[in-house]
């Protein structure tokens, strides 16, 4: 019944196709092309900040987005002490929080030049990114009323969605009445601190929200802060494990961890696939967002019947990929965050490379942090040490008979996110689909851009705890649960 509730509705975005609505959003992106930004701690109480440093863009390292002061340690410490949940009552804090949306979504323009910008977003990109902020902000306050909030909660998020995850986190733990001390990537502190500043114009107060920007020293001192009652966190594997391993030597020992964690994700394409649908889900899913969400597919499975075929129709696809400015309406693949992503990325590609396993790759932009789509030979998933995060897919083939040893191995790599599936045999989906292991699964589409209320998003495994973020459960895990119901 949750589904049908009618606070479901989901933000309009731009239609980028529609002419009008694309010039409109030109034109109000366009006052803030070459605009400077500032971001410093924004706290409840006074307390020395640390070093200011420039932002640039990882299109274009002579654009110069903003300038940046850091939280240093001592403001985490004051900030912790300074917070307070907030006293406000579930309808206020459903009003705030949809006033919020509405703000949001009245600086689209400011708010798409800094996705670009800072982020290397792309319009398509910047168009699903805020109205999944906006979304998050509108579900999770239809969900304020209920038990009463934990205290304060750190909200630690990736560069990768600098204004969605970022707002989303921080939505649930107000909407469920708690203080929030947000730790944004410090890749994007610029979009998180305009995020900040819109939502404490809606009307949160500043001891219930308070923003730290810096680095994983600023997150560290953040998780291991008595004082601090629970963590939601997106980001890598490695550092959720970090966290938890601060938090059990620091922090009470009831404080939750809410973890959304990295993926190594499959898709399988058998011979009955409709190969024109799978190979522009296979696009859809390995190279938007340069490949940048934890969602994306690293791993295609094609059924060797088909493959010589189908390899040769993927890469007409990418061969049509336009890589380039991320402020431009053509662009497809904008550049992947910094300098230290691309060496690991190109790290990998060299080696594959050298193996004689890329079947294609392309020249890219030679400034700014730009990685080529990239198509890489393996045997398997399990040839994949890691998460490559970034534009570059992995293929290896199989045998019809084999399809269990491929889920098999799937399956045991650990992790479990995201899984396609592209098929016209309902027995097989039926099958496949009972076996794997993975959060979200989906059928003959890409396997990227849930969409909040109707698909709640997150992985089992080495991918995340749960609850599912955008879905009915996420905002209780804010909550104490040994405390009557209230209506405040
Ligand atoms: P990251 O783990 O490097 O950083 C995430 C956040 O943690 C940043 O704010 C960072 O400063 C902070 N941090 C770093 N070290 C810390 C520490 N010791 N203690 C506390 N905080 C610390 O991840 P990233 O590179 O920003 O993001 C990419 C990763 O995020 C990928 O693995 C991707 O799969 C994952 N991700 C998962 C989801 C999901 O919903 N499952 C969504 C987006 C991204
Ligand atoms: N929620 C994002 C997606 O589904 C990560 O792609």
């Amino acid at each position: 019944p949750d589904l049908f509730r009618p606070e479901r509705a989901n933000s309009k975005g731009f239609d980028l196709r529609d002419r009008p609505e694309a010039a409109t959003l030109d034109v109000a992106r366009e006052a803030f092309r070459t605009h400077v930004w500032t971001a410093a701690p924004l706290l409840a109480c006074d307390a020395p900040a640390g070093e200011t440093t420039e932002m640039r863009s990882p299109s274009d390292p002579s654009d110069l987005v903003g300038h940046v002061t850091w939280a240093s340690a001592e403001t985490v410490t004051a900030a912790v002490e300074a917070a307070q949940p907030w006293d406000a009552d579930a309808a206020t804090r459903k009003t705030v929080l949809n006033r919020a949306a509405d703000l949001y979504e009245s600086h689209f323009g400011e708010i798409f030049a800094l996705l670009h910008r800072e982020a290397g977003k792309t319009p398509l990109d910047a168009v699903a990114e805020l109205r999944e902020a906006v979304d998050f902000l509108r579900y999770y306050g239809a969900r304020a009323e209920g038990a009463p909030p934990r205290g304060t909660f750190a909200c630690i998020s990736p560069w990768n969605f600098p204004l969605a995850i970022f707002t989303g986190q921080i939505a649930a733990a107000l909407a469920a009445g708690n203080a929030v001390l947000a730790k944004p990537a410090e890749q994007t502190p610029l979009i998180a601190h305009r995020a900040v500043e819109l939502l404490h114009e809606a009307g949160v107060t500043r001891d219930a929200l308070q923003l730290l920007p810096g680095a994983g020293d600023v997150g560290a001192a953040l998780t291991s802060t008595p004082g601090v009652d629970g963590v939601a966190f997106t980001g890598s594997t490695e550092t959720a494990r970090l966290i938890h391993r601060a938090m059990a030597d620091h922090l009470d020992p009831g404080a939750p961890l809410i973890a959304e964690t990295g993926g190594l994700n499959a898709m399988i394409v058998d011979s009955t696939a409709l190969p024109e649908q799978a190979v522009q889900a296979i696009v859809e899913s390995a190279f938007q967002s340069a490949g940048q969400r934890c969602s994306a597919l690293r791993c295609l499975y094609v059924q060797e019947d088909i493959a010589e075929d189908f390899l040769k129709m993927l890469q007409g696809a990418m061969d049509a990929l336009v890589i380039g400015a991320p402020w431009d309406f053509d662009c497809d693949l904008g550049p992947v965050i910094d300098a230290e992503a691309k060496s690991g990325i190109m790290a990998h590609v060299a080696q594959a490379q050298s193996d004689g396993r890329v079947l294609r790759t392309y020249p890219t932009p030679d400034h700014g942090h730009y990685v080529a789509p990239t198509l890489i030979r393996v045997g398997g998933i399990a040839d994949l040490q890691r998460e490559i995060f970034g534009p570059v897919l992995h293929v290896a083939t199989f045998k019809a008979r084999d399809i269990d040893r491929v889920i098999d191995a799937i399956n045991d790599t650990g992790y479990g996110l995201t899984f396609g599936l592209q098929t016209r045999i309902d027995d097989r989906v039926q099958h496949v689909t009972e076996r794997i292991h993975a959060g979200n699964l989906y059928v003959n589409r890409n396997q990227i851009g849930a969409i909040v209320g109707s698909q709640p998003f997150g992985g089992e495994g080495l991918s995340g705890t749960g609850p599912k973020a955008g879905g009915p459960l996420y905002v209780d895990r804010f909550r104490r649960h040994d405390a009557p119901t209230t209506s405040t």
